[in-house]
């Protein structure tokens, strides 16, 4: 596994499981196999009504022997109206994950109080009860309005990010400020076939990788970690399976020409 600095030192894995739709005891399983075979970087959110699932599977983790310190658990936040209801639903999140600490807390995406919530965020990353805290969804706008009222800096922005889309001006504009870009739906939440496409599967034969693969290295190789979602463990098992090639120069150029700069969510706002 490699990690990526936070702004803030805090190491955090490149690559980690989505857990949306991972739901119910089935969820729980996927959650489970997924530890067994080495995923440490979890992303959950509120809205994903799993945060108890993960909490189980983390526990009985540890009590297998798993440190704590191992895993770096990711929850989002729903709106909340003001800064004290925020400070309630981190204490809900704490309690529905069975943590005393949360390795990275995030805006799920901008609401009008955004402002307050990000005030009761900044408190309680102060105490020590959140690692690190950040947004998702902001585009380049959208941060770069948010950060003029924060104390400090977002560490992780995450936001819809794959072949299609690769967010390059937001990349630009969070460079220079301390906030790495995590991507989510990296295959399109296997939405308009990008793994069937031709010349992506002609660089994973040559590779001998699958076109999934190629895709996670594509990201881990602009410095952009990820978080794909699967409920099957050999798939879970291919998309760690990142960290033993390199895409060349021409590859890594052909796969930046593929960018629409297109979200394909009808929900986005970037
Ligand atoms: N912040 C936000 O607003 C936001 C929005 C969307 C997602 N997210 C986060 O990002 C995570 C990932 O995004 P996502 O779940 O939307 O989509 P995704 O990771 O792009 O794609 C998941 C889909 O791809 C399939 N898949 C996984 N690995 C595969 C492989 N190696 N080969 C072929 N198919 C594969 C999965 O099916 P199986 O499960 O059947 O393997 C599932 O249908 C989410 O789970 C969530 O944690 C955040």
């Amino acid at each position: 596994m490699q990690f990526l600095a936070l702004s803030n030192g805090i190491k955090m894995p490149i690559l980690g499981l989505g857990t949306y739709c991972l739901v119910g005891k089935n969820g729980q399983e996927a959650m489970d196999k997924a530890i067994q075979i080495g995923y440490r970087l979890f992303d959950t959110a509120q809205m994903y009504n799993n945060e108890d699932r993960l909490g189980n599977a983390i526990q009985s983790a540890i009590k297998g022997g798993i440190p704590r310190k191992d895993f770096f658990i990711q929850t989002k936040l729903l709106e909340a109206n003001n800064e004290d209801s925020t400070k309630k639903s981190i204490e809900k999140s704490l309690k529905a994950l069975k943590l005393d600490y949360i390795d990275s807390l995030l805006i799920h995406e901008p609401y009008a109080s955004s402002k307050e919530m990000y005030k009761a965020m900044e408190s309680f990353y102060q105490q020590g009860i959140l690692k690190s805290i950040g947004i998702s969804n902001f585009g380049a706008k959208a941060y770069e309005k948010f950060i003029q009222n924060c104390k400090i800096t977002p560490m992780i922005n995450q936001c819809e990010t794959h072949l299609l889309l690769q967010q390059k001006p937001l990349r630009e504009v969070m460079a220079d400020k301390g906030t790495l870009l995590q991507s989510f739906s990296p295959f399109i939440a296997g939405k308009g076939l990008i793994l069937e496409n031709q010349s992506l599967r002609n660089i994973a034969l040559k590779y001998s990788k699958t076109p999934a693969q190629v895709i996670l290295r594509f990201l881990i190789q602009h410095g952009i970690s990820t978080i794909p979602k699967s409920s099957k463990e050999q798939r879970m098992k291919e998309n760690l399976n990142i960290f033993d090639f390199t895409l060349n120069a021409q590859d890594i150029q052909f796969l930046n020409s593929l960018d629409t700069n297109q979200s394909s969510f009808a929900w986005t706002n970037y």
